[in-house]
């Protein structure tokens, strides 16, 4: 049930295994027809959701690491956020493609256009149309979990919840009308926000997310129609605008192959700097020392060009000026390594970086 993950990582990937999927569907070819159509936008979204994973998760303990992703054993909030990010990266270019004229079959919502909206407004114009975005994403992402326990419901509902942060998140745009644009009326339509909203507005969701207790007594009782009913009723308690979880999360400062996590150790962290925010100046202690970790300061030199003129004619001669960097990394504290790289040789690496 995990493969949806592994779309992520390789769309190719995802696309083998949507032909082997949905061979078995192929006896309605309405349904082949829209995933020739389709299949490289779902993929295309996917790849947007996963990147935005990594940016969102970019200063955390859990960095939204691919291999993590691939193996995907794991029920934890993480896993509520990798799937409500991809289902809405899928909604969401999907709907983009719609609204950019990539789809024969659909185009802008205009279902509501001449009714009042409020005060002093009514629809018009052209709104992206996310009920077809969010159609054609559950048709896809949806038919990944084949299972019916409380893992798939779980996915199901953080699909839903990413869906649900898409439309949630759409802004209103107004046009104004009236003698020279004094206003009087104004037509108004909704349209995507840039995905980073959406990315943001579900970070917040996952600081959130909300822990589903499956009774013990139904862990066992396999995949009776009973215990389906149950796990159905218990995740129908929850708001579908929510993420939810059944595990917590290991320790992310910890290597665990089993896992496939890499831990904490060898990262980088944020320092000094002018336009970091609050999470970003605390990544060090929560990356490094928090996990018992050293930060170790490395310097390394930036060579650009820079004080460039124009000489007549045609040349532009620069000159080459060096710049000091310095970065910081989580090393095991009193200088012994884990996978016994030796501080020289890692400073001989750099040094031989700032050459080149
Ligand atoms: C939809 O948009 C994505 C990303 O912009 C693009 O890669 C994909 O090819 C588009 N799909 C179609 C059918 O044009
Ligand atoms: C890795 O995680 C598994 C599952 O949570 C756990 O049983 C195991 O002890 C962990 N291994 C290490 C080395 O921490
Ligand atoms: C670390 O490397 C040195 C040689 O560079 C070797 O002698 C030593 O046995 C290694 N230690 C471990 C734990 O692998």
């Amino acid at each position: 049930t995990e493969n949806l993950l592994l779309f992520m990582i390789e769309p190719i990937q995802f696309l083998v295994y949507c032909t082997i999927t949905y061979a078995m569907m192929i006896y309605s070819s309405v349904f082949l027809q829209a995933y020739l159509i389709y299949s490289s936008s779902v993929a295309a979204g996917a790849q947007s959701g996963i990147e935005e994973c990594k940016y969102q998760f970019a200063w955390d303990r859990w960095n939204c690491p691919e291999r993590a992703l691939q193996l995907g054993l794991v029920k934890t909030w993480e896993t509520a956020f990798v799937h409500a990010i991809s289902s809405a990266g899928v909604m969401y270019t999907l709907t983009r493609n719609c609204s950019l004229g990539d789809f024969d079959n659909c185009g802008c919502d205009d279902t509501r256009n001449g009714q009042r909206g409020g005060t002093g407004w009514q629809w018009g114009g052209c709104s992206d149309n996310v009920g077809f975005g969010e159609a054609i994403s559950k048709q896809f992402v949806d038919a990944l979990e084949t299972g019916q326990d409380a893992r798939a419901a779980m996915n199901l509902h953080n699909n839903e919840a990413g869906r649900k942060a898409v439309k949630g998140t759409m802004q209103k745009t107004c046009k104004c009308h009236g003698v020279s644009g004094s206003c009087t009326t104004q037509t108004c339509w909704l349209q995507l926000p840039e995905f980073r909203e959406v990315g943001n507005y579900l970070k917040e969701k996952y600081h959130r997310a909300l822990k589903v207790y499956i009774v013990d007594l139904l862990r066992g009782a396999g995949n009776s129609a009973a215990s389906r009913g149950a796990i159905a009723e218990t995740f129908s308690s929850f708001s579908r605008k929510e993420l939810v979880h059944l595990e917590d999360s290991p320790d992310y400062c910890l290597e665990n192959r089993t896992l496939g996590l890499p831990g904490t150790e060898g990262r980088e962290c944020l320092k000094k700097g002018k336009n970091l925010n609050k999470w970003e100046k605390r990544s060090c202690k929560r990356l490094c020392g928090e996990c018992g970790l050293a930060v170790e300061e490395r310097k390394a030199e930036l060579v650009s060009s820079c004080n460039c003129k124009f000489h007549w004619c045609c040349a532009v001669k620069c000159e080459q000026c060096r710049k000091t960097v310095t970065k910081y990394f989580c090393v095991k504290k009193g200088g012994q390594r884990g996978k016994n790289e030796s501080a020289g040789s890692r400073k001989k690496n750099l040094r031989l970086r700032k050459k080149h």
